[in-house]
This record gives structure tokens, C-alpha cells and sequence, in this order.
């Protein structure tokens, strides 16, 4: 059977997509599942993340999108995407990495062939061999992000809780999927909101995570992700955050694998 693809996007920036793909991506191989994450920003963050040495790599999802925006056969394209797969510290955790020369490539979509689909033709030579791939899209609703939501059946949004996160989830939520589910990809659902860096001792804070859930309904909003110095420890020491929280601390991201392996 062929993965489930989830696209985690938001074109505001720092509102912890990357930390969400991480982390999610931890909990589900952990719970068995197959799992490859995929650095669609150029700031090449995920990869980052992992640890690995961004500067000097040299087959990562660049070559990948560039084989697929020149027309490379399937079995071309194929040894591409697998020669840039990485295995990583997490067992059961596939990486496929960006590099810096990522930005490049954007320029390039614009002119390809059904320019919306190139990621959805590179992953769809490895999603057999995986259960779920999760795409961690760059700030911007540029054609990063739309193939990602072109190539997804599920979105996950994470949203920090404060006013200007807020609007800039609205113009996601009510502008840019309902347009890509009407003209490129009708079997886009959205799977999750994720409240992130969450501080419930505010006013602020506990006023945006109750307008989340009255626009969007309790059902979709999941439990708060709080604001703790432990997500950046875990970036600076190229690990997720899995192992440096409580149960407690969790409990978001464990409840969204669960239902992201349910879905
Ligand atoms: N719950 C949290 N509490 C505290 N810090 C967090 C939390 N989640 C993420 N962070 C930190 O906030 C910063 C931004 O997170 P992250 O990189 O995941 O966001 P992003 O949406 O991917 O950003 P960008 O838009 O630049 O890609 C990082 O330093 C991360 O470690
Ligand atoms: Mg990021």
C-alpha cells in the first residue's frame, strides 16, 4: 500500500513546522510505523535538526525535484530519490534532506511540466516503501508549499497561539486549501491544527486557542504543544525533542500520531 502523505505547512515562520515534523516523525517510527520525513525549505532546517551537515551534501531532494523538472525516465528518477535518502538516529526514520541550493530549484518549477505535481512524481517513486511520509514546508505559500499540498492527502497545520499566528493560519485555512482542494488536489484533508509554543499562564494565549477552536471546532484543534526552552536544547543538540520531555509534555504529539497512523 501505497504511504500516507502529510503535508506540515503554515507560511508564517517560526510557528514549529519543523519541530512538529521531527517530533511527529519520531512518535510514529516508535509506535512502528515506516517513516520518511522530507526538507522542502530551503533553510534546510530539518535537515539541520537531524544533525546532519547541510553544507557539502550533495544528493538531497534538490537533485530529485531538478531530475523531475527535466523529465528523467522512472527508473532514473527513482535511483535519485533513493541516492539522496538518508537513514537517521531514529530507527525506522528515513530523512530525504534539503541543501541550501534548494531555493534555486523554485525558479526552475515555475517553468516545468505540470509544475504543481514535481513532488508529488518524486515521492510517489519511493511511497511504497514507507507507511507515512511527512513534508516540512517552508514559510511561504510559494510552489513549495502548493506541491507539497498537491502531493499530501492530509495537512497538519501548526499554529503558534498568538494573534498574528492566528490570521496567518486564517489565510491558510480559508484562502490558499480551499483553492488547491478545487484545482489540484480534491482529496486534501485537513488532518490537524496544532497549537504550538503555547503559553497558557497569558491571557493572550488561552484567548487565541479558544478563537482557534471556535472557528475551526474542537474536533480539528488538538491539545496545545506549551512554549518550553526543551525544543530548542533539542535543535541544538541535532536530536527531537521525544527524549527531553514528560508524558505529560507529549501528550500533543503523541495524540496527533496516533491520529495520523489512524487516519
Ligand atoms: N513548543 C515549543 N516551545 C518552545 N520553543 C519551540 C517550540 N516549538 C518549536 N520551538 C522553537 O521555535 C523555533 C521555531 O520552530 P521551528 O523551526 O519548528 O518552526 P518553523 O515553523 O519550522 O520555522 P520556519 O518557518 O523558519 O521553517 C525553533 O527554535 C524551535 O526549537
Ligand atoms: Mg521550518
Amino acid at each position: 500500500m501505497a504511504a500516507r502523505i502529510v503535508a506540515i505547512a503554515n507560511q508564517k515562520g517560526g510557528v514549529g513546522k519543523t519541530t512538529t515534523t521531527l517530533t511527529l516523525g519520531h512518535a510514529l517510527a516508535e509506535a512502528g510505523k515506516k517513516v520518511l520525513i522530507v526538507d522542502l525549505d530551503p533553510q534546510a532546517s530539518l535537515t539541520l535538526h537531524t544533525g546532519l551537515e547541510v553544507l557539502g551534501l550533495e544528493a538531497t531532494i534538490t537533485q530529485a525535484l531538478s531530475a523531475a523538472v527535466r523529465g528523467a525516465s522512472a527508473r532514473e528518477l527513482q535511483q535519485v530519490v533513493e541516492g539522496a535518502i538518508r537513514g537517521t538516529s531514529i530507527q525506522g526514520m528515513d530523512l530525504l534532506p534539503a541543501n541550501l541550493d534548494l531555493s534555486a530549484i523554485e525558479v526552475q518549477l515555475f517553468a516545468a511540466f505540470s509544475r504543481e505535481r514535481v513532488l508529488s512524481r518524486v515521492l510517489g517513486c519511493v511511497g511504497e516503501r514507507y507507511e507515512v511520509i511527512l513534508i516540512d514546508c517552508p514559510p511561504a505559500l510559494g510552489l513549495f508549499t502548493i506541491n507539497a499540498l498537491t502531493a499530501a492527502q492530509f495537512l497538519v497545520v501548526p499554529v503558534a497561539t498568538d494573534f498574528l499566528s492566528l490570521r496567518g493560519a486564517q489565510l491558510l485555512l480559508e484562502q490558499s486549501l480551499p483553492t488547491v482542494q478545487a484545482q489540484l488536489n480534491p482529496g486534501l484533508a485537513l488532518l490537524a491544527i496544532l497549537p504550538t509554543l503555547h503559553d497558557e499562564r497569558t491571557n493572550h494565549g488561552k484567548a487565541v486557542l479558544g478563537e482557534l477552536r471556535r472557528l475551526y471546532g474542537e474536533a480539528v484543534v488538538m491539545d496545545p504543544v506549551k512554549n518550553t526552552v526543551r525544543f530548542k536544547e533539542a535543535a541544538n543538540a541535532g536530536v527531537s525533542v521525544l527524549g527531553l520531555l514528560d508524558e505529560e509534555g507529549l501528550r500533543p504529539y503523541r495524540m496527533l500520531a496516533a491520529r495520523v497512523a489512524a487516519a
